[in-house]
């Protein structure tokens, strides 16, 4: 789903503060010179404008009145103009430096946001990515990273040379006459108080406008997504006028917005005229009656600044507004930059080991094909070395994904070194759930995992899973060819152990018949392949990885009958000497389990082998009679 971009943000200053902030620490210098080139450049243009009265004053009035001999004020005004070329050289050289360091410093940052949001999301739990639209993380990466490039590399820029700009401007006016100044801001305030009637209503059809074309997008999204379900159930017209009714309200709102927008542009635009008229009108007067010391000299210069003062004026209400929401983007940002890293307070790690004639354990740099838990006794500082067998044992689990709904109730099992556990039970019972736990995705609320006798919650995370051989219930394949997705594995497997691991998993036989074989470009989460297939491959990589622990959930659901025999026969031999774990709904896969859980409701109901799970005619007979006819 696309965002709603024109949520404004919740709390404008400090995502601002934050902004710059983080704007300012990664490019302390450049930021220095952008500031300094932005007031070097209103301080140019004021400086410039204020030489029209000198030209008259001390140049023009004394060489017409002949106080000035012509040659001599002609070589005078030729020197002061080489300072004032050089001056406005200083100014055009820091608009083109302002220009450079912002493309700068706004693409640098915009990398790291980007660097420093992938790092965060990585770390984050699996349950963000549960309560979090994936459409929805994707577009703080597009949508939101560009509203903040418009906020850092114009709309910042621009309100600083603004502010700079009616700064100065406003010094240099009340320097020439307070009393025009004051003409001129109330003339301002009238104009401002007319438009901002006129932009109020014209920033609600923007706004409308905005909600509609999230509309459209999201719509458009979901068609391009749905298109065979469209199809299959030939929904073309139908959908087709859903969505001429959303476009058709967002072509009138966008009618009505821009609309408005086209007489209010105008309107602005030519009030600032009526204050150069006024200011002209006002300043005359002064001038010819002398009021206050006035002279014409300095009306010349006064009405400029009138014309400079008047755009950052009209300007800043829309800049304030592409700041504001902009900074709801950024804010998008820094939620995610905010969200609560996945904890890991595990201190028990997986480490290469070698057998002492003794019997005991000692760990070695290199690869032995002997894993050992290292335990750390932070009591006493001593270390003890456990082999890794992959015993696993729950004791008394409950566990819910959110507090208010137990899933799992009351979970005990236990899964000794070589031994085939299988889950059964209909769908939603909590299957997938317990062997989320193993892994160590969630954290149980009651009761204890043990992993060859050690509390899970003290192994290292990426040890743990390090260890498991795990494949999900959704495959998901990566862009890259056939033999990339196995080796996901194990990266440093060689080409060898990859197509061993396919001959496994049953997966050979099907890739060498693709047209490029292990080569072949795998596309969009394996579109180009079956879902079968695509199973297969899903098992090789965790073949390849040659882990104690294998967790196979619906792993064979999609292949048909006769390929399962072949795997069957592959994962046989796989699973041999490893615990693993197995989650299927065709009951054959599952009869020579060592231990079949019946699980309804997460809670295991039965359990016990095939043959006497039949004899006990439970619920498991009435699953695999029922299923044999
Ligand atoms: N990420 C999640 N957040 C919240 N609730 C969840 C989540 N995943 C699963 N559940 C809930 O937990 C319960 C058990 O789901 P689980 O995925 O373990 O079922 P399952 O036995 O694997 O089913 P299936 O056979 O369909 O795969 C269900 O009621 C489900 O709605
Ligand atoms: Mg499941």
């Amino acid at each position: 789903m696309s965002k709603d971009t024109s949520k404004k943000s919740k709390a404008p200053l400090k995502t601002l503060a934050r902004t710059l902030g983080f704007v300012i620490r990664s490019y302390p210098v450049h930021c220095v010179a952008v500031l300094l080139c932005l007031i070097i450049t209103t301080i140019v243009t004021a400086q410039g404008t204020m030489f029209t009265k000198e030209l008259i004053n001390e140049y023009i009035q004394p060489m017409l009145d002949g106080t000035l001999e012509q040659d001599v004020g002609f070589s005078r005004l030729g020197v002061r103009m080489i300072f004032i070329i050089l001056m406005y050289g200083a100014g055009v050289l820091s608009t083109f430096l302002v220009n450079r360091l912002m493309v700068y410093v706004t693409q640098g940052t915009l990398k790291i946001i980007r660097d420093t949001l992938f790092e965060h999301m990585e770390k984050l739990p699996i349950s963000y990515f549960d309560r979090n639209e994936r459409g929805d993380i994707m577009s703080i990466y597009t949508n939101d990273t560009d509203t903040l490039r418009q906020l850092i590399s114009q709309s910042v820029p621009n309100m600083i040379s603004n502010v700079s700009t009616v700064v100065t401007v406003l010094t240099s006016m009340i320097i020439l006459s307070p009393l025009l100044t004051l003409t001129a801001l109330i003339v301002v305030a009238l104009a401002t108080t007319i438009t901002r009637l006129l932009a109020g209503k014209s920033a609600k059809y923007f706004r409308k406008r905005q909600k509609n074309i999230g509309e459209v997008n999201a719509f458009v999204e979901e068609a391009v997504e749905g298109q065979r379900v469209i199809k299959v159930f030939t929904h073309e017209d139908r959908i087709l006028e859903t969505f001429d009714e959303k476009n058709g309200r967002l072509y009138d709102s966008t009618r009505l917005a821009n609309g408005l927008a086209n007489v209010v542009m105008p309107i602005m635009g030519n009030l600032g005229y009526l204050n150069y008229v006024v200011v002209a009108i006002v300043g005359g007067y002064l001038a010819v009656k002398g009021v206050g010391g006035f002279a014409i000299a300095s009306l010349i210069p006064f009405l400029q600044f009138t014309r400079q003062f008047n755009m950052p004026i009209s300007q800043f209400s829309q800049q304030l507004n592409s700041i504001i929401m902009a900074l709801a983007g950024a804010e998008r940002i820094f939620a995610l930059l905010d969200a609560p890293v996945e904890e890991d307070g595990g201190y028990v790690t997986l480490v290469n080991a070698r057998e002492n004639g003794d019997g005991t354990l000692s760990e070695c740099e290199e690869h032995t094909g002997v894993w050992a838990w290292k335990h750390p006794h932070s009591a006493d500082g001593t270390v003890t070395y456990t082999r890794l067998r992959g015993d696993i044992v729950f004791e008394n689990v409950d566990f819910g994904y959110v507090p208010e709904k137990t899933v799992l109730h009351d979970i005990s099992l236990y899964a000794r070194p070589g031994e085939k556990i299988a889950f059964v039970g209909a769908t939603g019972a909590g299957k997938t759930t317990i062997t989320n736990l193993i892994n160590r995705f969630y954290d149980i609320q009651n009761g204890k995992i043990r992993y060859d006798g050690i509390n899970i919650q003290k192994i290292k995370k990426a040890d743990l899973r390090r260890s498991l051989g795990v494949v999900l219930q959704d495959t998901h394949l990566f862009t890259g060819t056939v033999a990339d997705n196995i080796r996901y594995g194990k990266l440093d497997a060689t080409d060898e152990e990859v197509r061993a691991a396919a001959k496994l998993a049953g997966a050979d036989y099907f890739i060498t018949h693709l047209p490029k074989g292990y080569d072949t470009e795998i596309t969009g989460d394996g579109a180009n392949l079956s879902q079968g297939q695509r199973q297969l491959i899903a098992i090789a990589r965790a073949a390849v990885a040659d882990p104690p622990v294998l967790i196979l959930d619906e792993a064979t659901s999609s292949i048909d009958t006769r390929t399962e025999a072949i795997v069957q026969r592959g994962m046989d031999s796989l699973m041999e000497g490893r615990t693993v774990f197995v989650i299927a709904h065709r009951l054959s896969t599952v009869k020579n389990a060592s231990v079949i859980m019946v699980l309804a409701n997460g809670r295991i109901i039965e359990r016990g082998s095939h043959e006497s799970l039949l004899e006990d005619k439970g619920v498991y007979y009435t699953l695999y009679t029922g299923n044999k006819k």
